[in-house]
């Protein structure tokens, strides 16, 4: 399986503070991808230096630009190898190449409407939306119900449910996810990672940061551990799961 986005020796500065300091990892086309890590490891300023929020102090970070549903197989072949480098970009035109992030704590437009926000999270295409929100309604039927329902008013699932499928909008191959289980019902937390695979299966490649490193290594194909601005173990979801150090350091003692 090729890579569909690499980032290496990457380095996130905030005045002098060093938040990330000269990662790399591998995200292969079509995987489910997890970083996890305790509270200020450099998670989500990762994902942020990615999508170009914030500028990387140094560092590569190379994706392939999606065509996949367009191109024959012949072409696609000849376009699979050539990774683009966009470190250092402007965000929309990092999205406009296929990637997309649901933002740690979801922030929906409060006073727009269900419908209003899926058509934002779209604001870069030109073509028709129709298609594309029917497929976030097939995927999220509660949506439907509240299309016209102001997005404030929403339950915090239903928000993040809608915080995923705003991310979608833009036709993404590459979703990036913030902590989408965060404050979160446990039954709750199980409808957002049935959806992450259901998304997943239906071709999307995923890097998902999470706190709940068990349900997020379990449903992962390889995981990355962070401490402190670093990459300090990475290996396939089950192993990590598995593994004692990560067990003792995010897993607490319920696996016992
Ligand atoms: N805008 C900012 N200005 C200054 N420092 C920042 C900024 N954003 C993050 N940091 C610092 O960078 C470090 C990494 O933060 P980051 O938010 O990337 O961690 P995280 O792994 O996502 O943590 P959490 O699990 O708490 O969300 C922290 O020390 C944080 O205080
Ligand atoms: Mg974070």
């Amino acid at each position: 399986m090729s890579n569909i986005l690499e980032v290496r020796d990457l380095c996130v500065s905030y005045g002098g503070i060093n938040a990330v300091k000269g990662i790399s990892f591998d995200v292969p086309e079509g995987e489910i991808v997890t970083l996890i890590g305790a509270n200020g490891a450099g998670k989500s300023s990762t994902l942020r230096a990615i999508c170009g929020l914030v500028k990387p102090a140094s560092g590569s970070i190379k994706i392939r630009a999606g065509h996949s549903g367009m191109l024959s197989d012949s072409h696609r072949k000849a376009v699979d190898s050539s990774l683009e480098e966009v470190a250092g970009m402007r965000t929309e035109d990092i999205v406009s190449k296929g990637i997309t992030m649901v933002p740690e704590g979801r922030r929906v437009f409060s006073d727009l409407t269900v419908l209003e926000n899926l058509r934002i999270g779209a604001y870069l295409r030109k073509d028709s939306l129709d298609d594309d929100i029917n497929w976030c309604y097939d995927l999220f039927p509660r949506l439907k119900e509240r299309s016209w329902q102001l997005a404030g008013t929403l339950s915090g699932g239903e928000q993040q449910m809608l915080a995923i499928a705003r991310a979608l909008m833009s036709r993404p191959e590459i979703i990036m996810m913030d902590e989408p289980s965060l404050g979160l019902a446990p039954i709750v937390v199980k409808d957002v990672f049935d959806i992450i695979h259901e998304i997943n299966r239906q071709g999307k490649t995923i890097l998902l940061v999470e706190q709940n490193a068990n349900m997020a290594l379990r449903a992962a194909h390889h995981g990355y551990v962070m401490e402190v601005g670093n990459i300090t173990l990475s290996g396939t979801g089950m192993d990590l799961a598995e593994n004692e150090q990560v067990k003792a350091a995010y897993l607490g003692k319920s696996k016992k």
